[in-house]
């Protein structure tokens, strides 16, 4: 190895090192004014993120009273699916003001937009930063807006990577008192953090799931019933209270269906493995139990004076629900109450 070679490898080797230690990504309003100092950045607990925000605004004071416009605020930190205010991430604020309305997002806040105001020039009042928006669920239509003042201009939109959720903030506050003009909050840095996979964090379990019933007790000859087979990964409807659209903002946020597929297969083989409660060998499940859910029509025959119940090994994980191909058959006869089990693959 030539030694020209060594400081490309060096360089190589830094930047790995930074990519891993600081993946976290930082949003940086972009500078229109830029006084004050800047306060610690303040972190939403592990695996939380911002879902929504109170603004704290002094409010117009008239021509001759000195104006600050946006003073601080306070952002919620919440897992995915919930949204309280009970856990908040301030950083520094000014005191003038008082807080307004608390905002949230149906999901999560993935990026930001500060409203600014620019110098107004010797012996004008400044106000700075004025209001700001939250970008929720990597999608711009679904922005919630602050109760601040429109003065200034909005400032260019500052957006997380997919799979990831805002999570920490830090402000850049100007309490200066010796100018007379004080303007409260300049600028804010926000920090991104990856979402945990949630086809990787779910937990698996599985259950026998009715099909259909076809009861032939009091006839005389066989019939034929038909079902849907339905076999593979599908979302389920997953609600936690107030919050009904934790599947559309994950899938938002870009945790894809058809991304989930390999991630299910290993962490139903891994945690539920030959143990299920079905005693269904998820580690030798088929190629098309993990891919996206088909749909086909089945028939099957019941016999005179029999009632028939299908029974389908269906896993569930998070916002996932997994069809397996196996079967459970109950034939029971009406006379004597007699109960045969089969099980088929289907
Ligand atoms: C963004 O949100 C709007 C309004 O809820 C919705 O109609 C649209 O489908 C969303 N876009 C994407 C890419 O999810
Ligand atoms: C299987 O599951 C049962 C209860 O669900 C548990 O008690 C047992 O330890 C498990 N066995 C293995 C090998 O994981
Ligand atoms: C139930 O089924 C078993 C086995 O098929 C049979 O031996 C038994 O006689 C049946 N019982 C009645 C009440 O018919």
């Amino acid at each position: 190895m030539g030694n020209s070679l060594k400081p490309l490898i060096f360089f190589g080797t830094l930047y790995f090192l930074a990519c891993r230690v600081f993946s976290n990504l930082e949003l940086r309003s972009p500078v229109i004014t830029d006084w004050g100092d800047w306060h610690f950045m303040d972190d939403c607990p592990q695996d939380k993120f911002v879902v929504g925000m109170q603004l704290r605004t002094h409010n117009y004071q008239g021509f001759w009273t000195d104006d600050s416009a946006l003073n601080g605020v306070k952002f919620f930190c919440d897992q995915l699916g919930s949204r309280s205010d009970q856990i908040a991430v301030a950083s520094g604020q000014e005191n003038h003001g008082s807080f307004g309305t608390k905002k949230f997002c149906d999901g999560v806040a993935t990026g930001f937009q500060l409203r600014s105001e620019g110098s107004q020039g010797w012996a004008s009042d400044d106000t700075a930063g004025n209001n700001l928006r939250l970008i929720c669920n990597a999608n711009s239509s679904t922005q919630i807006e602050g109760d601040g003042l429109d003065f200034g201009s909005w400032t260019t939109p500052q957006e997380c990577n997919r799979k990831q959720g805002l999570c920490g903030y830090s402000s850049q506050i100007d309490h200066d008192l010796s100018s007379g003009d004080i303007t409260g909050l300049n600028n804010i840095k926000m920090k991104c953090c990856s979402i945990p996979d949630p086809a990787e964090t779910c937990e698996p379990e599985d259950k026998w799931d009715l099909l259909i019933e076809c009861d032939n007790i009091d006839a005389l000859t066989e019939t034929t019933c038909q079902y849907t087979r339905k076999v593979g990964i599908s979302h389920s409807a997953a609600y936690s209270e107030g919050y009904s659209h934790l599947v559309s903002t994950y899938v938002q946020v870009g945790f894809t269906l058809d991304q989930a597929l390999s991630a299910l297969g290993i962490n139903f083989g891994t945690n539920l493995g030959r143990n299920s409660t079905t005693g269904y060998d998820w580690t030798a499940s088929t190629s098309d139990v993990w891919s996206v859910e088909t749909t086909t029509s089945i028939s099957f025959n019941v016999p005179p004076g029999v009632r028939t119940q299908l029974f389908q090994t269906m896993g569930k994980c998070g916002i996932y629900t997994v069809r397996a191909t196996r079967v459970r058959r109950v034939d029971t006869e009406g006379a004597t109450n007699n109960q045969t089990v089969t099980f088929i693959d289907i």
